[in-house]
Formats: structure tokens, sequence, C-alpha cells
């Protein structure tokens, strides 16, 4: 594990500074995570939670002090230090730990009942790597627990995949669009728009972090079909509204970057 962990470009990009400060200094909650703390507002006070991925802290300020009894996991110690240095004097008591979402080793069986994979923590990994994920949670997790989680939206970027989206009257921000193009491109291998309209899912690199990540995206209707056999209640949220997408349509056009799933352990 160690050694795939130092041959990780992801992990890497994680340890890098610049990017460890970025995180420390998040503090707004996404609407999609405000409308999770409304749903279960009766409920936190009695809840045991795993915020995997946990960076900075950002959801550790607004979980922390909701719910029993709260850890916080990272597999990048240089975030750990970070959210560490960040709460520790107001909150001396506060568990947060390195640790690999793909084998939560640390964890007995049946140990949370809600486990919170913010800001698209999961979509750092391998297709093979995310599926051990699941099946982690589900070990860790209570019957009924909740897994509340972000994954990018194939759906949002495919149209940044054709050149033809990029032309508008505007010349100016046509050249900008275009030069954004051959990065993407540059950066993706050339993979082609056609091929990403005829994929369920992809590892991208995209723009965040100077395009240092190798980033999984994926459409909701694949992401439902990954969760069914283990999860019931599945719903999708905008994390930018914050709404439930309620019907198949809404979920297929809904254009944002990345989308919230919730679902409860069967
Ligand atoms: C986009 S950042 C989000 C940080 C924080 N949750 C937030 O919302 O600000 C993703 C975080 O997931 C962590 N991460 C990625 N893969 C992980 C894994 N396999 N196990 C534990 N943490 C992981 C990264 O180190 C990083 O801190």
């Amino acid at each position: 594990m160690v050694l795939n962990m130092i041959k990780d470009k992801n992990f890497q990009t994680y340890s890098t500074s610049d990017v460890v400060n970025y995180y420390q200094y998040l503090q707004q909650l996404q609407p999609a995570e405000e409308t999770l703390i409304k749903l279960l507002r009766n409920q936190l006070s009695n809840m045991k939670m795993l915020d995997l991925g946990v960076g900075g802290g950002r959801t550790t300020k607004h979980f922390f002090p909701l719910v029993k009894d709260y850890i916080g996991v990272d597999y990048s110690s240089s975030m750990i230090e970070a959210c560490q240095q960040r709460f520790s004097p107001y909150y001396p008591s506060i568990k947060l730990i390195v640790g690999d979402a793909r084998k939560l080793s640390q964890f007995a069986d049946n140990s949370f009942d809600l486990i919170l994979f913010s800001f698209n923590g999961i979509d750092y990994i391998s297709h093979e790597d995310r599926l051990k994920v699941l099946q982690e949670i589900n070990r860790v997790g209570k019957s009924g627990a909740y897994f509340f989680f972000s994954s990018h939206n194939l759906q949002a970027i495919e149209q940044s995949f054709n050149w033809q989206s990029h032309l508008s009257l505007n010349i100016f921000k046509t050249y900008i669009d275009l030069v954004m193009f051959a990065f993407l491109r540059g950066f993706n291998g050339g993979i082609s728009y056609q091929s990403i309209k005829e994929n369920s899912y992809a590892i991208l690199r995209d723009e965040s972090h100077n395009f240092r990540l190798r980033t999984y995206y994926i459409r909701a209707s694949e992401q439902i079909k990954q969760l069914e056999p283990i999860f019931n209640d599945i719903k999708v949220y905008s994390w930018k509204n914050g709404l439930e997408l309620t019907t198949n349509h809404d979920r297929i056009s809904c254009s944002d970057m990345w989308l919230y799933y919730l679902c409860r352990l069967q």
C-alpha cells in the first residue's frame, strides 16, 4: 500500500503545500451539504460520523459540533497535520487520523451511522479502488447508515471536449475557450468528444490544481448502478443549489460539474 501511495500522482498532489494550504482555508459548506444537515437535523446528535478525505477540515467545522462522535480521516498526512493545527486548539479531543478509504482496517465492522466523502474525494482513485471504497463503507457502516458523497459529472464536461461548442460571436472568448480546449485535449492524451460520449465513466485531467489531478467523472445513471448492490434509498442532489434531482431527465440534463449522492446501507 505504501508503495502504491508513493507512485500515486493524486496522493502526491494532495501532499503538496500549495494544495494543502488551499484546503486548510476553505470554510463554507456546499449547498447540498447544507441540505444533508437539514435532512438529518433530528438524528445527528446520536450519530457516529466518519469524515473521509477530510482535507483541511472544511466540513469538520460544521459537523463536529453537531454529531455524537466524529472521526476525520485523510490519506495525506500533510492534510491531517493542517487540520489538527486548525482544530486542536479549540477541540483538544478531536480525532483526526491518517488513513486510506480503500482499507479502513483501523475501524471495526458496523461502527458508523454517517459516512461523508465530500467535495469529490472519492474521485481521486482508480475504478477498481472506488469499488473497494464502497465495500469498505459497507463494512464499517451500520445497517441503515447514511453515505453522502459527491462525484464529478461526466455529462457536464462532455461538451468541453467538443471544439465546436467553444465557438461564439465573441472572438476573444472563442480564443480563450479554444486555448483551454487545446490544454484539455493535450493533457488527456487526445481523448475525443466521441469517446467521452460513448463512456459512462472516465478518468480525466481537468483544470483544477493546474491539471495535476487524475479525476474520475461518472454519469449519474452509472453512479446509481454502482451503488445499487450495496445501498438503498439512493438520492441525487445538485451541488450548486442543494435541491434533489428527482427524475431521470433532471439527472441527465444537470450541468453541475459534480453531483451529491445520499444513500443508505442495506
Ligand atoms: C477535494 S479534497 C476535499 C477535502 C475536504 N473534504 C473538503 O471538502 O474541503 C479531497 C480529499 O480527499 C483525500 N483523499 C483522496 N483519496 C483518498 C483516500 N483514498 N483515502 C483518504 N483520503 C483521500 C485527499 O487527500 C483530499 O484531502
